[in-house]
């Protein structure tokens, strides 16, 4: 895909990673990827991970560009000795931790890129919204796509959020994510993790 997009599009402002699996239906069993991989890790973090890195020079290159990784209020603090849910699986607690993977890679690019341009900011789009994810948990929806879509199209669109990077959004607000997406080490761990997985 990241091939594709560098192929069809010279000029690129904008990255919005959206794209992600849920909790699954309750008591689901432990899905991989074809990679093997845990799959909410495999779709909601490295997928991201890896796309916003291989187009981040194309950004560059045409910046002020921004990148929007659609995360979750729903954050747990990844697991070291069993990064992949191995033990205890259920899928709220991967996709909890996923999550969490994605706004902790959000910070680390964002420290990565500045100087150059190109933001990079995590959202809480807004909770329980309508869509297949939620109906497929079983949930009832408490809030609208159209509320979610707004606080995404505003952290790419909006001029006061100029030069704003590193962020963490719930909804429109600044917020504070889980504590680990604060700590060096937990982000260091995670990055590595992550390009030893995509090395593969
Ligand atoms: N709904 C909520 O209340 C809520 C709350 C917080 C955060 N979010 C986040 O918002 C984002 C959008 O979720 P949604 O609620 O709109 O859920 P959704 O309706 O289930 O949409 C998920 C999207 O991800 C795509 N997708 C899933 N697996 C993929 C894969 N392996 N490769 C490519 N595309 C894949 C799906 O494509 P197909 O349609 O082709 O399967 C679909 O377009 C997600 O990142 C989610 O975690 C949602």
């Amino acid at each position: 895909m990241a091939d594709e997009v560098l192929e069809r599009y010279p000029r690129l402002h904008a990255l919005v990673n959206n794209a992600g699996v849920g909790f699954g239906p309750p008591g689901g069993a432990r899905e991989v990827s074809a990679d093997g991989i845990e799959l909410r890790f495999a779709v909601n973090h490295l997928a991201s991970y890896l796309l916003a890195r291989r187009l981040a020079e194309r950004l560059v290159a045409c910046a002020p560009a921004r990148i929007v990784q659609v995360a979750s209020v729903g954050q747990l603090a990844l697991d070291r000795a069993d990064p992949f849910t191995e033990r205890h699986y259920n899928g709220v607690t991967a996709y909890r931790r996923s999550k969490l993977a994605q706004v902790m890679a959000s910070f680390d690019l964002a420290a990565d890129l500045v100087g150059t341009g190109v933001s990079v900011n995590a959202v809480h789009p807004a909770t329980l919204m309508d869509t297949a994810m939620v109906r497929a948990a079983g949930q009832p929806p408490t809030s609208t796509v159209e509320e979610g879509a707004d606080a995404v199209w505003r952290l790419l669109t909006d001029p006061a959020l100029d030069g704003v990077s590193g962020h963490y959004f719930d909804g429109t607000k600044d917020a504070q994510p889980d504590p680990q997406a604060d700590d060096p080490a937990a982000r260091a761990w995670l990055r590595q993790l992550s390009d030893s997985l995509v090395a593969r």
